[in-house]
């Protein structure tokens, strides 16, 4: 009876501590191995949203749903990854945008890429600020899109390639130029087959379903960099600041982002632009600012913010950092679905 008794309290004190220690190892656990068992986690999930809300044998579907086909690019709403390359588990650790690989957010329905290309001792690389702080080869990130879209025919994806240098780099020689990226997206396997080149400003934007169609899903867009326009853009590039507009980009903290006349003032971009992009992160990147800032009632309320801040002009990215938190993807969908309905309902007057 003693001795069972003494068992008894003593695996009630080991359980304890075990459970206090656990406790105590996740908390003082450097952030990187946090996100590494964030990381294992959802590798062996299925999403828990699923994105495509068409039938299998639906071929009248676009990014997911059945009734957006036709509408134009620049009416339709896509989940952004703000630096996509910058991922902790693709080596990037201090001031990473993300924990999980852009590979895996197309997976959950991400769909408008956003990554910063530059030079890095003369090499092409992907990187956000220094060459220091992590690199991702863009041939390989640009061909895993290839892949992606030849996989899933039904979906567009959008890519803006920031221009950047590194931030110690005074060597004009040492740094990118639109023929440095000319030459990487030749070095894809199927990229310029798969880009669309758009004529002109203006042109409209053709619909999902002509994109789809012509098997050109992909829209590539660049700035920081020369404006081509004027002179001729290489196959398949565009200006994305001929085309776009963008909220403020620099903002440093929540409260900052709450404050719309500020968080939704369009900073960059044409005034003919019509695709209109809101930038949904802080300069030093935050996940439990990312985790209130994506979730879906602040989505529902910042977005129509800043839509009726800019003349009611429908928002087609939202940028975020840390796409593994909150819901962006179901945001949209619930927001495209809407911008279907209405189209047809145009349509049908
Ligand atoms: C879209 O799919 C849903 C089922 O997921 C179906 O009820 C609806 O009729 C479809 N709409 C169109 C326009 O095909
Ligand atoms: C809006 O942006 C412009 C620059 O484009 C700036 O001059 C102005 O101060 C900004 N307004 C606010 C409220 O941030």
């Amino acid at each position: 009876m003693r001795r069972s008794c003494t068992v008894l309290i003593s695996t009630v004190v080991f359980t304890l501590l075990l459970a206090v220690s656990g406790v105590l190892l996740w908390q003082y656990l450097p952030e990187e191995s946090r996100a590494k068992v964030a990381s294992t986690f959802i590798d062996t999930e299925e999403p828990d949203y699923q994105f495509s809300q068409c039938l299998p044998t639906d071929a009248n579907c676009c990014n997911g749903l059945n009734n957006t086909c036709d509408l134009r690019l620049d009416e339709v709403l896509f989940a952004g990854l703000h630096n996509a390359m910058a991922a902790r588990e693709n080596g990037f650790l201090l001031g990473a945008n993300h924990d999980l690989s852009m590979e895996k957010a197309l997976k959950y329905g991400y769909r408008a890429i956003n990554v910063d290309f530059g030079l890095c001792s003369g090499v092409p690389q992907l990187y956000h600020g220094s060459c220091e702080l992590g690199t991702r080869n863009p041939v390989d990130l640009l061909s895993h899109i290839v892949k992606f879209v030849g996989e899933n025919p039904t979906e567009t994806i959008i890519i803006t390639v920031q221009f950047t240098k590194d931030s110690g780099e005074t060597d004009p020689a040492n740094i990118a130029t639109l023929d440095d990226l000319v030459a990487v997206v030749n070095a894809v396997d199927g990229l310029v087959e798969k880009l669309y080149a758009h004529p002109d400003l203006s042109e409209p934007w053709p619909t999902l379903r002509e994109l789809q169609t012509l098997g050109k899903q992909i829209i590539l867009f660049h700035y920081n960099v020369d404006i081509c326009y004027e002179s001729g853009c290489p196959y398949g590039f565009h200006d994305y600041f001929v085309y776009a507009e963008e909220t403020e980009f620099e903002l440093v903290t929540l409260l900052e982002v709450e404050d719309t006349t500020r968080s939704c003032n369009v900073t960059r971009g044409s005034n003919v632009a019509t695709f209109f992009g809101i930038n949904l992160f802080l300069t030093l990147p935050s996940r439990d600012v990312a985790a209130e800032v994506n979730s879906l009632p602040f989505l529902q309320s910042h977005v129509s913010d800043c839509e009726q801040r800019n003349e009611g002009n429908l928002a087609n990215i939202v940028w975020v950092d840390f796409w593994t938190q909150g819901e962006l993807p179901v945001f949209v969908q619930r927001r495209n679905h809407n911008r279907g309905v209405h189209s047809q309902q145009r349509h049908e007057r």
